[in-house]
């Protein structure tokens, strides 16, 4: 049910990401950028549509992030969400990463799957780049960063 995305999922999950972006539940990806990065992302696709995707994103030599996860409405709450977090954990650990992380609204989510909430000072200074991008840094930011030890 989980494979690799592509070419032709980019739209749907332009769509879906976007959709929770404009609720302020994550952050907005333009095509480009999801182009850029389709080889990190994986999708569920139930009937011939995208149900739900995620990215995993290599940050650094221990430190992966679980990013741009987000699950279509009329199929929440059925293990989806999880599932991917735990495809991004096998794919993660194969590569020899010993730690994942996510910033994130939702961080009760992630604490059901094993994930500790912990300061934004641990993550690797790269992130701060992105952050720093955001229109909603730093008085706006609702993301909680939460981390996961894998190895
Ligand atoms: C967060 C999200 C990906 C979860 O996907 P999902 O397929 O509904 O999640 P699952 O079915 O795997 O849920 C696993 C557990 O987490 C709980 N859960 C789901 N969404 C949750 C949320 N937003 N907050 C807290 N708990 C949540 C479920 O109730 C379930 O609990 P249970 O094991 O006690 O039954 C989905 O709600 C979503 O797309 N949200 C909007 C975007 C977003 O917040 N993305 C994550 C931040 S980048």
């Amino acid at each position: 049910m989980i494979r690799k995305a592509k070419i032709s999922d980019v739209k749907e999950i332009q769509k879906l990401v976007n959709y929770y972006a404009k609720n302020g539940q994550m952050l907005a990806r333009s095509l480009n950028q999801i182009y850029e990065q389709l080889q990190n992302f994986y999708v569920v696709e139930l009937n011939k549509k995208v149900a739900g995707c995620c990215e995993l994103f290599v940050t650094w030599e221990d430190i992966a992030e679980v990013k741009a996860l987000a699950v279509a409405l009329s199929h929440r709450d059925r293990g989806l969400g999880s599932a991917l977090v735990g495809k991004c954990i096998s794919t993660a650990k194969k590569l020899g990463v010993k730690k994942v992380f996510a910033l994130t609204a939702s961080p009760d989510f992630f604490l059901k799957l094993g994930f500790k909430v912990v300061p934004k000072e641990v993550l690797p200074h790269k992130i701060w780049f992105e952050c720093v991008k955001c229109p909603l840094f730093p008085d706006n930011c609702n993301e909680v960063p939460v981390m996961k030890e894998i190895s």
